[in-house]
């Protein structure tokens, strides 16, 4: 499935679940996976990063962020996102792991709210898709400085 904007929604679903592989999850099992594509077409990974002093975890998806833009990127199209514990029996029927509050302001950051494509993925394959303004409406972001 191609949205209009030439996001190859599939693709960057099979990307996230992979980057899942690499979650660090000692303490919650609750394994995410993220797959970040730039407007030139490059995808950056990420895993959620735990620690047993539990508040440096790091989210996916800020685990994918901030990998790119270490390497130079700062113009982002869509990020999917699959999240889900890694025993089986623990999930709940069409459960979805949204992006927290800080990495949809980390996302604000560097993306254009009407047009980034935050795509979650179950663990059966059901997708929901928003833009950032409708899952962080009214958002604080760098035009609000000058
Ligand atoms: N987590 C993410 O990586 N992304 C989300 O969208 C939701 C939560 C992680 C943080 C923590 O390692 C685990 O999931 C449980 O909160």
């Amino acid at each position: 499935m191609f949205m209009t904007n030439n996001i190859n929604v599939q693709e960057l679903v099979k990307e996230a679940i992979v980057a899942r592989e690499r979650a660090y999850t000692p303490y919650s099992n609750f394994d995410v996976g993220a797959a970040l594509l730039t407007v030139d077409g490059k995808i950056y990974h990420g895993c959620n990063i735990e620690n047993a002093a539990y508040s440096p975890t790091n989210c996916a998806e800020r685990t994918a962020f901030f990998s790119a833009v270490y390497a130079g990127e700062r113009k982002f199209s869509a990020i999917a996102v699959a999240g889900w514990y890694s025993e089986e029996s623990k999930n709940k029927e069409n459960e979805m792991a949204f992006p927290c509050g800080v990495c949809r302001q980390v996302m604000m950051e560097f993306c254009n709210p009407e047009t980034f494509q935050i795509i979650v993925t179950d663990s059966k394959g059901n997708l929901s898709i928003n833009t950032l303004s409708q899952l962080l409406p009214h958002g604080f972001g760098p035009d609000n400085l000058y």
